[in-house]
């Protein structure tokens, strides 16, 4: 059984993600009263800090990333008076017994550890905890990406992990999972009675998927470029879009009917492999460019060397089942691109006879435009009758039900995708977390593709940064007589 954490332990603590999105989160969750009356909150890092170094800590990444207007100090104080902070390092036993020791005296029932530390430690981790009798029932692990780099590492650090915490104690992250205008994604879908009888190959052309950075990679290079966009987004992220975009509606939004929906899109992705990635998928690569008027550098001047790392993927991917059969998912993330943008969008198929056609007045499909980054919003494109008078007969144009999320909703504070995250794995909810199933599936598909590249042994084609990718890209698609939205 399973009941609220009563001691949340963040190995990392003293990180990059910690300050700018673990501390906020939990700040935001204190502020709500959201957090359990009694739960402490447990630091650790190499770093040799003292309770109160580490409040320091936290206050300063509070002040420094959570916007002026959200913050007061009694929400600070209240934050800072369940705060802990002991230093511990894997290789020093005597460290990590003391560690265990300080678990043990701020526990009071369930604990949550959350490993925001480099995928090689989460084994090590586990298994100390294991052997100090910290990783039994009532216990859960949190595991940040990348799992892995591939599906035989993914397999490994799975194997490790689930060594000393069952599966269902495990919650990966995926923070894409966490972000308000993902879950309305299936509010949308699951909702409403509206969309689900359009929502398959019957009615729907194709289906387009972009996940748009105006960032480059500056400052973590090595990380990236050890990566490249397919590893660092499209296996996590954009998968994650896709199956909540083509999943079968869930029995109930709970963990094992959520995810067993998700694993069965991710199982039935056609793969693409060495014959086809030539024609199903582009990697791109920026040189410099300007964004916004504002001049940037390229990638390998980014980074000081020559690779062949990819800051960009798009493929034309497809979901053989029958719901799905035929319709092409076009898929595309990149970095450096004119601007930021994550969206989903769903264009119908036409009308099967126009019957306005004599003027010229050409209709143009449905589509519906799911935007979840930077604004959330909802458009609908329909056509309508332009106004007004015309010799030849009427005249269409499209126009949108735009729904724009941010304005209806603008007195609720936006939240971090770490406090949705935060609140269920404190509460022991895993829906919003990744199975073990859909990261190996997820891994097994990019890895063809990888291998395909590999094989091919082709550089990744340049765009300027500040330009929607290479044109192949573009050609990719109009090959399927298919455009990109802009
Ligand atoms: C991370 C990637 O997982 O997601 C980053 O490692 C990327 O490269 C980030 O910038 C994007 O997240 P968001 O929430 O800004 O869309």
């Amino acid at each position: 059984t399973t009941s609220p954490a009563s001691l949340l332990t963040i190995f990392g603590a003293t990180g990059d993600l910690a300050q700018r999105m673990l501390l906020p989160s939990l700040y935001g969750l204190q502020g709500d009263g959201l957090l359990p009356a009694s739960m402490r909150i447990l630091g650790t890092a190499r770093s040799t800090l003292d309770d109160d170094a580490f409040r320091t800590l936290v206050a300063d990444a509070i002040a420094r990333f959570v916007p002026a207007e959200q913050r007061n100090d009694a929400t600070l104080q209240a934050l800072l008076a369940r705060v802990h902070y002991q230093p511990a390092s894997l290789d020093d036993d005597a460290s990590v017994a003391a560690l265990a020791e300080r678990i043990r005296g701020l526990r009071s029932g369930d604990i949550v550890y959350h490993l925001s530390t480099s995928p090689k430690f989460y084994e090590q981790a586990c298994a100390a905890l294991a052997r100090h009798g910290l990783a039994g029932p009532g216990t859960r692990v949190m595991l940040e990406k990348p799992i892995g780099h591939d599906l035989a590492e993914a397999i490994a650090i799975n194997d490790g992990v689930t060594r000393s915490f069952d599966e269902d104690r495990v919650y990966r992250v995926d923070h894409y999972l966490g972000k308000e205008g993902v879950q309305n994604l299936l509010a949308l879908r699951f909702g409403n009675a509206l969309f689900e009888p359009l929502w398959n190959a019957r009615h729907i052309e194709q289906v387009q998927i972009t996940v748009a950075e105006t960032v480059g990679v500056e400052g973590r290079g090595d990380y990236y470029d050890h990566s490249g966009a397919i590893r660092d987004m499209l296996q996590n992220h954009l998968l994650q879009l896709v199956c909540l975009t083509a999943m079968e509606p869930p029995s109930q939004f709970e963990p094992t009917a959520v995810r067993n929906e998700k694993i069965k899109v991710l199982r039935s992705l056609r793969p693409i492999g060495r014959a086809e990635v030539a024609m199903e998928t582009v990697a791109g690569q920026y040189t410099a460019g300007a964004i916004g008027g504002k001049a940037v550098p390229g990638y390998l001047d980014e980074l000081g060397r020559a690779s062949r790392t990819e800051t960009f993927v798009a493929m034309r991917a497809h979901i053989d089942n029958w719901r799905w059969s035929g319709v092409p998912f076009y898929l595309r993330t990149g970095k450096r691109m004119p601007n930021r943008c994550t969206e989903i969008y769903l264009q119908f198929r036409e009308v099967p006879h126009s019957i306005f056609a004599r003027g010229g007045a050409a209709s143009q499909p449905n589509a519906l435009i799911i935007k979840l980054q930077p604004e959330e919003r909802i458009e609908l494109q329909l056509m309508h009758k332009t106004p007004g008078l015309d010799r030849s007969g009427l005249r269409l144009s499209q126009v949108s039900l735009d729904l724009d999320l941010d304005e209806r909703f603008a007195h609720e504070r936006r939240r971090l995708a770490y406090e949705r995250l935060y609140l269920d794995a404190i509460e022991g909810n895993g829906t919003l977390f990744v199975r073990r199933d859909e990261t190996e599936a997820a891994w097994q598909w990019v890895d063809a593709i990888l291998d395909g590249w590999n094989h091919a042994g082709s550089a990744p084609k340049t765009y300027a940064a500040g330009t929607w990718g290479p044109n192949a890209a573009v050609a990719m698609t109009e090959r399927h007589g298919h455009s990109w939205r802009e």
